[in-house]
Parts: structure tokens; C-alpha cells; sequence
């Protein structure tokens, strides 16, 4: 398998991915049928979301049974056959470990309410009145993040949905109980893991009340968060696989740690502080124009510290979890490819592993969705109603889920123009934009100026030069705010990346020399050949090769 620098990675949502049996949910035969498809985007591993069995209040991130396949999804025949069949095309299955916290439905949770003390010590019980919660830490979906107990008179933590009950990382039985899946997956083929919101796991040892805030500065990076990676990693034998943990909240000076090779820990980290330049205030449910000045900052900063001290970034703008970057950061509209390219080559030519969410390769926009009934999403079916509660009318609370809601990215795959979008043949469990009349695949292949041919071309690009994969990276224009620029530099060659953040022609406060530069790839068909290179168009991407620099 390819090494982790050098590869890019392709997330796959089953549910809206593929339905290869027309019950409206794609399923892992689904993704099987669509091997072929990966595998021409160029990608080395696929990651897939969770698929194991589960009462889906969170879409399989709560499990029930980490060795057992949700039968909506197809069978263990299934997800063997999806390992070789991927293995045979060169691809690797990476599968997404939910950690922190199991489904109530688990059996090891349903033995805790018996009142069994072997299980309620694999989760967090405290005492407490009934009217008291143990503290006033909040639930990441809303709400507090206890919940009573009557018939033991306690309370247990759930730091997601009330569904999702956090295990207890002190009690070494759960931590050998988690490997245990890890070596079952292991053996299945699997070859790499991605760990969700991994550094949650370490509780702090006293439980207290924030006066500050929803309780995240206890628990997140806590106290012996790299111990149990650690121990993790090494008694699974998995520090050759490629590993990536999603750190929600975290800071630096943590993922440099998780992601320095001597550290042995993770191969990189997912973190999301990139993701929040649009938050007003830090909070998600209140909208803003992304801070573009702040945006280039965090890249500036988390690049070159990670370059300086040795660590690795997951470099990506979509997951599951994301709206589509090319409705918050581009110009669905009038610059629809220009912006959705240009946003692609800010990312795919940093220094990192890129990963890419099913239909960003396509362009694929927020759903766009009128009605409260078309929501699925727990968190946002959550926050529809506190944000009413706050006093917002239906339209602003519509309004800001439009923008914000994970369904956003979470609605079919667009497969094709025809009904359905080509994803299922019968009506699929969550709608589909409109726009998959010109947004999708059959019609992108056809087209060589499609979004999806300058994915294939970027991730070509990545495996063929190594100071794409290995060049020190210095940037550029930090004063204009309009211009994300960096160069990277490997054995006197140097790459020069600039894109236009904006839908105006901008003037370059330092023209480019292009004197002996070969143009890899842009967004606009023009020759950029000529000698200086001095104005950008809207959200144009220029990357230039200057080889032989003495
Ligand atoms: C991660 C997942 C998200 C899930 C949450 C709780 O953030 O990506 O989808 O809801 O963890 O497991
Ligand atoms: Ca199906």
C-alpha cells in the first residue's frame, strides 16, 4: 500500500453513496459496484463512515456491535468481498473506529442498567439527584450531556446524543476490549483506521462544573490522551497503517504530538479550526462570512509548525460532517467551477494527506433543502428547535441549517441526470438537489474541463512529483487577503501555488516571475507561460513549476 505521504484518500459515505438493491439506502454492494469509479480518481485508500450494527440515531456512529454488520448495508460476505475487491485495484480500506462512546444499545451498556458493576465501570456513572446533573457540561448535539438513570439512581455521560453513552477509557477491561475490534479488523485486511473524535477519550479525574464554557476544555487532548494512544497503537501492531484521528477542539501543540513519527501514535490528525472562520463568535449555529485572513493564518500556522517539528496534517474542507465547501467558501452559482477548482488546489497542493468526501470530486453544492421534514440529521433536527426556542423564526432557523446542517453533505451521490440521480432506483432516504441535472458523474466524465477531471488531474499530479508530496512549503502574499499563496521546495525545484479566494479580478501586489515555469494545472484555460504573471481572474488557480533553480 501506498505510503501515507504520497497518498490521498477518498471518504465514502455508504448511506448516500451507492443503493445496489433499491431500497432508497446505499449499502456496501454499492460500493463494490463502484470500485472502478474510485479507483479512476486515482485515490490509494478509501475511507469508509461506519456500517456495523446499530440503532443509526446517529448514522452508525452509534454502535452496538463493532464486529457485526447493519444489515441495511449487506452482510460480512459483503465487506470481505469489498477489502479484496479493493485490494485488487490497489486500494485500501480504511474503517472509522467510534471510540469514545458505544450505542445505549450495546450490550455492554444494557448490562450497565442492569446494575451489573463489571459494565457500569465500562461507562461514566455518577451519583446525583434527579434534578442535578453531575455538572452543567452540554451535549455536542444540545442539551446537557447527562442523563438520568432512575432505576440506579445515577447519571451517565453522553457527551453526543443521549443514544451515544461515553466509555470509560480509566478501566483498562475497555481498553483491551477496543483492541480486540481493532486486531478483528486488522485480520479482515483492513489497512488503515480512522479514529472518531478520538481525543475525547481521556475524562479528567475531577468532575466539575465550567464556569467558562460547555465543559469541552476538561475532557478534550485530557490528561492521558497520548498514554492510550499510545498503548493503542502498540499493542495492535498497527503504527505501519495509516491511522488518522479526528480531534475535535484540539490545539497544536497536541497534534504535533499525536502525529510525530517518534511519538507512535497517529499517522495525522483531522483538525477543524480551518472550518470555523465562519462561525460567529466560535458558535456554529450563528452565521458569518468566512474571515478569509484568517483562514490563510490557521493554514500558515498548522503548516509550517507541522513542517518545523516533524508532525503530519489530513488536509481536507468536506467530510461528513461539513456543509459543501463550494457553497460556503466559493460560488455555487456564476463561478461554480471556477470556485469549486480553485478550492480544490488550495488543499491538494499543501503539505499533508488530502482527503476527499464522496461528491466534492463532482462540485456538489449544500442541498438547499425548504422544510424542516427533509432534515434527517439528529444535530440538526436538535438545534432546528433550540434555535426557536431562542426566538428565531422558522425561516432564520431554516436559514442557518441551510448553511450549517451535516445533511448538507450527507444527500445521494450524484450519479447521473436521470431520477434518483442515478443512486437508487427507488426514493432515496434523504433528498436530492435539483442540480444533480448537470452536477454528476456521467456528465463530468464526458467533460475535460470538468470538476471531477481536474480532481483526477490534482491527484495525479501528487503521486507524480515529489515536491508535492516532500517539498518544504513557504507562503506567499500573507498582506492580500484576496490571494492564498505558498511555494514548496524539494532539490531545486520549486512549486508556486496561487488562487484568487475572491470572485473579483484581482491585481498580484508581487507579480509572479514565470521566466522557465512550466503551468501543471489551472482553472483557467489561458497560457500563463509568458513572463510575469500579474493579475488573477475570479477564483482563478494558477501552480507553477520552476525546475533547476540554482
Ligand atoms: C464524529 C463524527 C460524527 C459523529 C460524532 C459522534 O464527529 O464524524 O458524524 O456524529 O463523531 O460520533
Ligand atoms: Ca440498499
Amino acid at each position: 500500500m501506498a505510503d501515507f505521504k504520497s497518498s490521498t484518500i477518498y471518504q465514502v459515505y455508504p448511506k448516500s453513496f451507492y443503493d445496489s438493491n433499491g431500497d432508497g439506502i446505499g449499502d456496501i454492494r454499492g460500493i463494490i459496484e463502484k470500485l472502478d469509479y474510485i479507483r479512476s480518481l486515482g485515490v490509494d485508500y478509501i475511507w469508509s463512515t461506519p456500517f456495523f450494527v446499530s440503532p443509526l440515531n446517529d448514522n452508525g456512529y452509534d454502535v452496538e456491535d463493532y464486529r457485526k454488520i447493519h444489515p441495511l448495508f449487506g452482510t460480512m460476505a459483503d465487506v470481505e468481498e469489498l477489502i479484496a475487491e479493493a485490494g485488487k485495484r490497489g486500494m485500501g480500506l480504511m474503517f472509522d473506529m467510534v471510540f469514545n462512546h458505544t450505542s445505549t444499545h450495546h450490550e455492554w451498556f444494557q448490562k450497565a442498567l442492569l446494575g451489573d458493576p463489571e459494565y457500569m465501570d465500562y461507562y461514566i456513572f455518577k451519583d446525583g439527584g434527579a434534578d442535578t446533573p453531575p455538572t452543567n457540561w452540554q451535549s455536542k448535539f444540545g442539551g446537557s450531556a447527562w442523563e438520568y438513570v432512575p432505576s440506579l439512581k445515577k447519571w451517565y455521560l453522553h457527551l453526543f446524543d443521549v443514544t451515544q453513552a461515553d466509555l470509560n477509557w480509566e478501566n483498562p477491561r475497555v481498553r483491551e476490549e477496543l483492541k480486540d475490534v481493532i486486531r478483528f479488523w486488522k485480520d479482515k485486511g483492513v489497512k488503515g483506521f480512522r479514529f472518531d473524535v478520538v481525543n475525547l477519550i481521556s475524562k479528567p479525574e475531577v468532575y466539575e462544573d465550567d464556569t467558562q464554557g460547555d465543559g469541552k476544555r476538561f475532557y478534550s487532548d485530557g490528561p492521558h490522551i497520548h498514554e492510550y494512544l499510545k498503548e493503542l497503537v502498540a499493542d495492535t501492531g498497527i503504527g505501519d497503517m495509516v491511522t488518522v484521528g479526528e480531534m475535535s477542539a484540539t490545539n497544536l501543540e497536541n497534534c504535533l504530538r499525536y502525529s510525530n513519527p517518534d511519538e507512535k501514535e497517529l499517522s495525522m490528525c483531522f483538525n477543524f479550526h480551518h472550518l470555523k472562520v465562519d462561525y460567529k463568535d466560535g458558535k456554529k449555529w450563528e452565521l458569518m462570512k468566512p474571515d478569509y485572513q484568517e483562514l490563510k493564518k490557521l493554514f500558515e500556522t498548522w503548516q509550517t509548525e507541522m513542517q518545523k517539528q516533524n508532525g503530519w496534517n489530513a488536509v481536507f474542507w468536506c467530510n461528513h460532517d461539513q456543509p459543501r465547501i463550494v457553497s460556503r467558501m466559493g460560488d455555487e452559482e456564476k463561478y461554480w467551477k471556477e470556485s469549486a477548482k480553485m478550492l480544490a488546489t488550495c488543499v491538494h497542493m499543501l503539505r499533508g494527506t488530502p482527503y476527499i468526501f464522496q461528491g466534492e470530486e463532482l462540485g456538489m453544492t449544500n442541498t438547499g433543502y425548504s422544510n424542516i421534514s427533509e432534515y434527517r440529521d439528529v444535530e440538526s433536527i436538535n438545534y432546528y428547535h433550540i434555535l426557536l426556542e431562542e426566538g428565531k423564526t422558522q425561516e432564520e432557523a431554516l436559514e442557518v441549517l441551510g448553511q450549517r446542517s451535516r445533511d448538507n453533505s450527507r444527500s445521494p451521490m450524484q450519479w447521473d441526470a436521470g431520477t434518483y440521480a442515478g443512486f437508487s432506483e427507488s426514493k432515496p432516504w434523504i433528498g436530492i438537489p435539483d442540480n444533480h441535472s448537470y452536477i454528476n458523474v456521467t456528465m463530468e466524465e464526458q467533460d475535460p474541463d470538468s470538476i471531477l477531471n481536474y480532481y483526477r488531474k490534482l491527484i495525479q499530479l501528487r503521486k507524480q512529483y515529489a515536491v508535492i508530496q516532500e517539498g518544504a512549503i513557504e507562503f506567499l502574499y500573507q498582506e492580500q487577503q484576496e490571494v492564498f499563496g505558498y511555494k514548496r521546495l524539494l532539490g531545486g525545484q520549486e512549486l508556486l501555488v496561487v488562487n484568487n479566494l475572491t470572485g473579483q479580478e484581482v491585481v498580484l501586489q508581487t507579480p509572479v516571475d514565470c521566466g522557465g515555469c512550466e503551468c501543471l494545472i489551472g482553472n483557467y484555460q489561458k497560457e500563463v507561460s509568458g513572463d510575469w504573471l500579474e493579475t488573477l481572474q475570479s477564483y482563478e488557480s494558477v501552480v507553477l513549476l520552476k525546475k533547476n533553480l540554482q
